[in-house]
This record gives structure tokens, sequence and C-alpha cells, in this order.
């Protein structure tokens, strides 16, 4: 056993703290390995009279504490500062230095190319000096930046700039006042030669606000997506919100060296530059499509999260999973609601499904942590966001919106908690008893672990017309809580025919569908009136984030892929039979001639728009058939998969090859949604054409049309389709354009780190052999958390690679995780997951995952971060 097993922190341990700090003023002079940083507190007793202060700190070296100017007494340990006696109200003067340079935690501040920043979320403040770092603790900042002028001429911090000029020795100052209050966690410091995309907006009230954009020099052009996304975000939530910008200046900075997308610190947003800089050449529409809605993400976080911020981290689902919902809205009305609704969807259960059925699961709101580093997680910002989409779903738009207002007029400038939020959807449903005790239930969403599993059975009765449906839920256990309750379920429903439409018109909205809600463990309804054999079409949109279980011939699943006019619903039927197909021990041909023939219908229907082709012709991942195995075999389904794509490709050739023909090639880029979904479709045909490669009568012809395709692109998504055609090609011609694009694009950081990514993520029987040599080639950079991500989690997401049967693929990643662990353990902590589920695998992929896990558990030395998962992972 290990001695140095780290105690967990409670949320019912959780006590207001004893001190407030109204003022925080910060003085830096910044140098590279000796930044000195004096902090002038001013403190005010707010709990018991003998209480001691104490303050976080990590990794300072200790100049000087006074208080009132005068030197106290004071004793520290590895992670505290103790003053034993301290008066009600007082002074705290500290001095520390710190070493940015060196500093390759990436949090608290840093050096990423020559430049400082900061990444404080969600405990790295304590890296720069001595304070409460704990989100419950708000207080107004003035910072004063100290700096050489040459290499620095930028020095920035959140709020306003109040002062800046030129000191002795060729330095300059800045100085900066936030007028709001806030909490560490939102404090940020950039410096640096930055070139900067300038713009204005005006908002609701008329007021001016000026927008810019810093990035890299020579970058300016690649900023303006983002420039755009971001005026038309603080549109957006003034129109659909109300809420409106309260600085007069909002700045966003791009940096490469980061753990994560983006931090919404207040007035001064900090970007891994992957989400912020985008051009034709080296952006994919998905890039594009990232970085407007993690620009929506961080600037919502404005409201929901700094004007309204955080109790404590268990409430961390209240920030993030109230902006993801809200961010998620926006993209909805930038890009079309059926298809954002299936994206979001096929997200959460690519991530979130997984985590919450194994033992990683944790309740939205967690009831302890070792490090909360580790609960950035799916759980809390994608089901978050769907317990909010749920609440939305049961009060409707109009009361929805009023609970919003409330809850954003009645906490503005606190630190709230999920209690604060909910009670504003009870203050304003007071003439609702029942919608008011349906909402006051969706607490236990966020207390209780595990994806609950509905089934429903039906029974029609041809002669009295009724439908009658049994709903059950269950939840199985999940680590810590063995007993589960039923939650409420929103199931929205419709009755279709057997050709998919919409049958018997219901007294509803829509007249077609209307909320059923499942609040007990089981249910029964009786539906009438009900004229022509029906099909059930349940869970619309996606009303509720479960699994369903329907109890149906595969015939009512056909009906819903050909007609079904809840598209979420359509695409879900394609995603069920196809998966039924590949799971299947031997192919069963009338049911793959079925389904292509749905899915050539699909293609072939005018009205159905581009983008949501592609997604039907995405097929399920072998990810997701995984969640449909027991146990899992990877290898089996590998093959499946791909057996099951070369028959439709080969039964849908001449189709594919003809749309693929018709479709128009355009000459300029646009990133709207409608080109990207053009060219999300015609490479979504280019690749189920290569799929039947392996069999085609010609596959001199496949590969001339990948190649051409490749050669012939004039944006990065094409590049990539042609790229990834040619994956199924192999051998030369793969290679030849792997190069090519290496050549092209050597000087793009970005890029280079697709290289990396596209051949970590090819199903080939050499990749790891090739991705073990990658991690030795010069550009490779385990301390850059882009490249290093690009190379190890392309691997590990790679099914049939990264479960290499001899263990192979499990020890590289091991030797990745421990080798990042001794600098980066935040990010080092992201990949433990993978092996996490060991116990639903076959063998011998489980005892080797397992024994992976334990030479994790082993090593000598080990963050906490890593620690803690791998030892949950075991458990
Ligand atoms: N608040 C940031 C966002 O969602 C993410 C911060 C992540 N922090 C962490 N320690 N993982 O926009
Ligand atoms: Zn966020």
């Amino acid at each position: 056993m290990r001695t140095d097993t780290p105690q967990p922190i409670k949320l019912s341990d959780y006590k207001a703290p004893d001190f407030l700090i109204p003022a925080t003023e910060l003085a830096f002079d910044l140098a590279p390995e000796t930044t000195r940083v004096k902090a002038r507190l001013t403190i005010k007793r707010q709990g018991a009279a003998d209480a001691p202060l104490i303050l976080m700190g990590e990794r300072l070296k200790l100049i000087s504490v006074a208080i009132d100017g005068q030197p106290v007494d004071y004793t520290t340990t590895d992670e505290t500062l103790t003053i034993a006696s301290v008066p009600d109200q007082f002074v705290l003067e500290t001095e520390v230095e710190i070493d940015p340079l060196n500093n390759k935690t990436l949090e608290g501040l840093y050096m990423s190319s020559g430049r400082y920043c900061t990444q404080c979320e969600a405990e790295g403040f304590r890296k720069i000096t001595w304070y409460l770092d704990r989100p419950d603790s708000l207080s107004k900042y003035r910072v004063r930046i100290e700096a050489p002028k040459a290499g620095f001429p930028h020095l920035l911090s959140n709020g306003n700039l109040l002062e800046k000029g030129d000191l002795p020795d060729g330095k300059h100052y800045a100085l900066w006042e936030d007028p709001f209050f806030k909490p560490c966690y939102l404090f940020a410091l950039v410096a640096g030669e930055l070139d900067v995309l300038e713009d204005s907006t005006v908002t609701m009230s008329g007021r001016t606000v000026d927008l810019k954009i810093y990035v890299d020099t020579g970058m300016r052009d690649r900023a303006a997506y983002a420039m755009d996304a971001l005026k038309r975000s603080m549109k957006w939530d003034e129109e659909v919100y109300g809420r409106e910008y309260d600085l007069d200046l909002f700045m966003i900075v791009a940096v490469r060296d980061f753990n994560f997308g983006a931090m919404e610190n207040k007035g001064l947003n900090v970007f891994n530059a992957s989400l912020l800089l985008a051009d034709p050449t080296t952006a994919t529409d998905a890039d594009y499509e990232r970085i407007e809605s993690v620009i929506a993400h961080e600037y919502f976080h404005n409201w929901s999260g700094n004007r309204v911020t955080c109790r404590d981290w268990f409430q961390l689902c209240l920030k993030e999973g109230l902006t993801v919902f809200r961010d998620q809205g926006f993209s909805a009305d930038m890009r079309g609601h059926a298809v954002a609704r299936i994206k979001d969807v096929r997200a959460l259960r690519a991530r979130q499904f997984p985590e919450d059925s194994g033992p990683l699961a944790h309740s939205v709101r967690p009831s302890s942590y070792v490090k909360i580093d580790n609960f950035y997680t799916a759980t809390i910002y994608e089901k978050g966001a769907e317990i909010v989409g749920m609440l939305k779903t049961l009060a409707g738009p109009a009361v929805y919106r009023q609970a919003l207002d409330h809850y954003f007029e009645h906490n503005d400038g606190t630190a709230a908690t999920l209690e604060d939020f909910l009670a504003s959807f009870h203050a304003v449903t007071a003439d609702n008893p029942q919608l008011r005790a349906d909402l006051s239930a969706m607490i236990d969403w966020y207390t209780q672990a595990g994806t609950p599993q509905v089934r429903i059975s039906q029974h029609y009765d041809a002669a009295a017309k009724t439908l009658t449906l049994t709903c059950l839920q269950v939840t199985a256990p999940t680590p810590g809580q063995p007993e589960k309750k039923p939650l409420p379920i929103p199931i929205r429903l419709a009755v279709l025919d057997e050709d998919g439409a919409p049958q018997a018109p219901f007294n509803t909205p829509d007249n077609v569908s209307w909320l059923f809600i499942l609040r007990d463990a089981q249910a029964e309804m009786v539906i009438r009136n009900i004229e022509m054999p029906p099909v059930l079409s349940a869970l619309r949109h996606f009303s509720a984030p479960v699994t369903l279980h329907l109890d149906e011939p595969q015939s009512h699943a056909f009906a819903r892929f050909k007609g079904d006019s809840d598209p979420f619903n359509r695409w879900e039927a394609a995603q069920g039979l196809a998966k039924a197909i590949m799971l299947d021990e031997i192919p069963d041909e009338a049911l793959i001639d079925a389904f292509a023939q749905g899915l050539e219908a699909t293609l072939r229907d005018d009205r159905l728009d581009d983008a949501f082709k592609a997604l039907i012709l995405g097929l399920p991942t072998e990810a997701d058939l995984a969640q449909s195995q027991s146990p899992i075999d990877p290898a089996f389904l590998h093959h499946n998969r791909k057996r099951f794509k070369a028959a439709l490709s080969l039964r849908l050739h001449d189709t594919l090859r003809d749309l693929y023909n018709a479709l128009p090639v355009a000459n300029t880029f646009s990133p709207d949604a409608a080109s990207a979904g053009n060219r999300a479709l015609r490479n979504a045909l280019l690749d189920l054409l290569l799929a039947g490669f392996d069999l085609s009568q010609n596959p001199g012809e496949l590969t001339l049309l990948a190649e051409a395709h490749f050669k012939a692109a004039t944006n990065m998504t094409d590049m990539i389709g042609g790229l990834i055609a040619l994956t199924h090609v192999q051998g030369a011609p793969y290679q030849n354009a792997l190069d090519a694009f290496y050549a092209r694009f050597r000087h793009e950081p970005l890029v280079i780190d697709k290289w990396f990514s596209l051949q970590a993520a090819a199903p080939h029987p050499d990749t790891l052999a090739r991705v073990q040599a990658l991690s030795h080639h010069p550009d490779f950079d385990a301390k850059t958390p882009n490249r290093w991500r690009a190379l190890v989690q392309g691997f590990a997401n790679n099914q049939s690679v990264f479960h290499a049967p001899d263990g192979g693929g499990y020890a590289f990643l091991v030797e990745q995780i421990l080798a990042v662990d001794a600098f980066n353990p935040m990010t080092a902590a992201r990949l433990v997951e993978p092996l996490s589920r060991y116990r639903f695998y076959a063998q011998p992929y489980s005892e080797n995952m397992r024994q992976a896990l334990q030479m994790i558990t082993a090593a000598p030395k080990l963050s906490k971060n890593v620690l803690e998962l791998a030892t949950k992972a075991l458990a």
C-alpha cells in the first residue's frame, strides 16, 4: 500500500472562510526565473474571534510578511502560511519570488513562447502568491505589472487600464483595476510581444466596448473568425438571455501552451491557440465550429461564472453545466438545431456515458474529491448541460427565461450553489405546484451518478384503438452509491404510422408530440384513437440523458429512419440499425440490403440538408459499439465495422460516386454552416467509397479518386478528408500524401498537431510502431500539451490499435503518462481514463489493462492527480 494516499475533500465539510479580503493589490516585477510578487491584502474577520489566518500557497519563495506595516510571526508548510493571531481588520503585505520559466505545470504564472501568462482555475493562484484560494473569497483587484520594454510591450490584466508609463533601465509598467468583485481563479496576467486585432461593439444600452484579440506575431488575420464569433456571442446573449457585457474592454489572448481549451478570466480570456486561430488553409470546419462555440462559452461565463460564481468547487457544474447549455443554444441558433443536437448527443455518449458507467463515475455535483482538476469532466460539463436542458424542457422557454433572470439578478456578485439556482425556478413557479414539484425534484439529477436505463414496452389493441405503454427506469449502482432512486425523466413522445408519418393529431402545441414525465420506477399510459398500427417515436430530440430500450420489431426503426419528423430520432434509428448489424456475429445480408436502401433514400432526399446526411453517413464508431457489447472485444468490433462499411460501399458504389461528383465545389471558402455541411457530405461520401477499397474490383480507380481529392483540396477540411480516404489505401499513396502534408505545413504547429493525430488514429497494423517512432520525432514535444495530446490521445482513442492483444498499446500509454506526470500532472491525469474501464473488456485485454493501471500506481513518484484516478480505476 502506498503511504502517500491523499485525503479527499468533502462537500459536507464546507465552512465559510473566517476572513474576507475586500481588496487585493498585486505588484509584479516580471523576470523569467525570478519574478517578484508583492501582495497587499485588506483583510476582515468574519468568523470566530480566535480563528488564525491560514493562506494557501505552493512553490513560493517567501521574502517577507507584515501586518499593518509590522513584521509578524508566522509558520509555513508546503501548502499553508499561518498567522496565529491577527486583528479583526488589517492589511497583510507579503512578497514572494516565483519561477515562471521553469513552471511546466502550466498552472499559476508560466512562460509560453517567451511570453508570460497565467492559468488560475481551479487552484493555480496559490502558485502566484499566498492567498485565500477558494471561489467564495471575492475581492476587488488592482494590479501593477512591471517588465522590460524589450520583449514585453504588452502588459495585460483584468478590468480597465488605469495608467501606463516608462521606468528607468528600459522598463515600463501598467496599472489595471477590475471594478467587479471576483474570486482569484478569475485573475489573469499576460505580458509579451503580441499582435492585436482590434474592433468594437455597441451593447444593448448603447455603451461602446473595445474588443481586442492578442495573438502571435503575424497571426492577426487568423483571429478574424474568433472576433466575428465574439460579436455574435455578445449579441446573442443580449437577445436570448438579456445579458449585457459590463466592462469597456474585452480582451482575448491566444497561447500555444495550455492545459485545456480556454479560460474565462474577467475581461481577459485566455485561449489555447488551437481554439482561436483559423484560416481556410490551416483550420478544418470542425475547428471553426469549435472556435465559435468556445468563444461563446468563455464569453457567456461573464454572467454564468463571473458575475455569479460558485461557492465551492463541488458546485462547478453551476457555472459549467449552465454555460455549456448556453453555448449549445448559441451554436444551435447559428448552425441548425437538429444537426447541433445530434452532435451534442454524439459527444455526450462518446465521453460521458462511459464515464458514468465505469469506476470514475461521479455525480454532476460530486460529494468528494482529491484533486478538483480531475473533475473537469464530461459529467460536470455535458451532463450538467443536459440537466439545465431538462429544466428548460419542463419549465418551457418563457418560465425558464424568468428563472434565469431571477437567478442572475438575485445572485449577482455572490458565490452561489445549485440550491440557489433551483430556488430561482421555485420563485417563478408559485402558480404551478406540479411544475414546481417537478423542478425541485431535479436536484436528484445533480446528486445521483449513473445513466438511467429506460425501457418502454408497448401493446396496441387494434379493436379498441389504444396503445398502452409501460415505462420502466433503473439506474445501476455506481461507486459509493449502491442504491438509486427514480429520477424525473422528461420523455417526448409521438406516434407515427408504418411509414414514419405522424398519426393522430394530438392537442399539443406541435400537434404531433407531447411530453411525458416518468417520475417513478414504473408508469403506464394509454393513448387513445390510434387508428393505424403505431410506430413509437420516443425521447424525441433526446429529451433526457438516458439509455432507451424500445421493445419493438426492427421494422419500426426502419419506419423512423424513413420518415420521422424529428431529425434526431431519424438519425437515432439509423444508428440503432447500423449498430445491430455490426454487432451480429454473421452478417445479415437482407438487413444490410434494407439499410443500404434506407441510406440511399436519405442521401437522395432533397429536403434534408447536407450536414444531416453527413451525420447519417457517419455510422456508429467502434467506441459506440463497445457500449453495447459485453464483454468488449475490440478486434471483433473493428472487423465487423470495417466489414459493414465495405458491404455498404460495394452496394452503393454508383450512388456514392454520382452524388460525390454532383456536389459542387465552391471556388471560395466560407466557414458558414451550409458550406461546411456541403464539405462534410462530400468527404463522408468519399470515405464510404474508399471503405470498399479492399474488396473493390477497381482499387486503382479509388486510389486515384482519393489522391485527386487530396491534391485538389483548397482548404484544410478537404485535405484531411483526402488523407482519411487514403488511410483505406495505405502504402505509398498514403505515405506520399502524409509527406507532402508535412513538407507544406512544417512551420505551422497547429497543422503539425493534426499530422501527428492523423497518424495515431490510423487503424493500421503498424500504427503502434509508427506512434512510438513519432514520439521521438524532432517535432514531438511532451511539454506542449497540444502536441502531446495529438499523438497520445489520438492513439488512445484508436480502439483496435490501442487495444493490441499483447498489451503493447497500454504500455506505451503508461510510459507517456508517467513521463508527463513528472512535470504536468493535470494533463497527464486526463489520459488515465482510457484504461479505467478494464472490467468491461474481454481477455486478454482486461487483464492487460489492469496490469497497466498497476504499473501506474506502483510508480515511485506520482502526482495526486494521477494517483486519484488510477486508484479509483482499480478500486
Ligand atoms: N473554466 C474553464 C472553461 O470551462 C476551464 C478551466 C479548466 N480548469 C481545469 N483545472 N481543468 O472554460
Ligand atoms: Zn467553462
